[in-house]
């Protein structure tokens, strides 16, 4: 199947073109996508027609699928498969989940002790206006940061919890279940890691769920964080993504955040997710270790 790829912005995002996810896709071409995927976090595959079996099945060429912690999010069709929709059922009950608001820079998994950074996103239906997602590119912004910023966090490991995430929800979505507790104490990792690929250092962040960094006191960390986040989130680290019925994203969080804008709550918004376990050898796949362990 011949295909081709267009470079969205600077480097951070790349379309592949003429490649349809519904047929079968080779080998070859897999190895080709994961070579351009460790140069470029989010690909863009852009007048898909995938049915939950496809999505799941192509993502899983790139890693094994994760069933994410959050199980009332799950396709009752496909588990592996995340709905995210402001969408209710019959009875008023929410169809997946994170409803219509504003969701803040993060990087998926980050509360996880092995996260799996593979992500993909299929768009079904989209809100006329508003919905929007972007992509901060964290080699970039880590290259960027002044010397005396650099010489800060190395070495650094920040405290990730899941609890921060979840008071920053809307509704129903803030409840998880005793189990899903259980899977997400708090826990470090590293603020700084190398690609395996392309040898460049890039942060790792999440500002939902970064409550602090280890060995520093509360406001030290604190502010040392706000520093990092307002220099890595700054417009020419980010790809803004206008959503189009069909599209379907591939991104990697080892060295991405991403953000999503609020929407009408009354438009409709019905998007499918995959998460994938990426392999060390190609991706940054930050190793956690438990605050009370250390
Ligand atoms: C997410 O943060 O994983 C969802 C992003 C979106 O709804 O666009």
């Amino acid at each position: 199947m011949p295909w081709e790829t267009h470079l969205l912005d600077k480097s951070i995002a790349c379309e592949v073109v003429g490649l349809q996810l519904w047929e079968p896709v080779d080998d070859r071409t897999i190895d080709e996508l994961r070579a351009l995927w460790a140069r470029h976090p989010v690909l863009v595959f852009r007048r898909q027609a995938l049915s939950e079996d496809e999505l799941a099945d192509f993502s899983a060429r790139f890693g094994s699928l994760e069933r994410v912690v959050r199980t009332d999010w799950a396709s009752p069709v496909r588990p592996e498969v995340g709905v995210i929709s402001n969408l209710k059922d019959g009875k008023g009950k929410p169809i997946g989940g994170l409803g219509d608001g504003e969701i803040q820079w993060h990087s998926d998994q980050s509360y996880m002790l092995y996260p799996a950074t593979g992500a993909m996103l299929y768009a079904l239906e989209l809100p006329p206006e508003g919905g929007t997602t972007s992509w901060v590119d964290l080699s970039a912004a880590y290259e960027g940061l002044p010397d005396r910023l650099k010489r800060a966090v190395e070495g650094c490991r920040a405290i990730f919890d899941y609890a921060k995430r979840l008071a920053g929800y809307q509704g129903v979505d803030r409840v998880i279940s005793e189990e899903a507790k259980r899977k997400t104490p708090p826990i470090l990792h590293p603020l700084v890691h190398t690609h395996p690929v392309t040898g460049r250092k890039a942060l790792y962040l999440d500002s939902t769920t970064t409550i602090g960094i280890e060995g520093m006191d509360e406001r030290s960390g604190s502010a040392l964080l706000e520093e990092i986040y307002k220099h890595a989130t700054q417009p020419e680290f980010v790809y803004r993504h206008h959503w189009q019925v069909g599209d379907a994203l591939l991104w990697d969080n080892g060295f991405t955040m991403h953000r999503r804008e609020p929407f009408d709550p009354s438009a409709r918004r019905l998007m499918k997710r995959t998460t994938m376990f990426l392999s060390r050898e190609r991706h940054i796949v930050p190793e956690g270790s438990l605050v009370a362990a250390t």
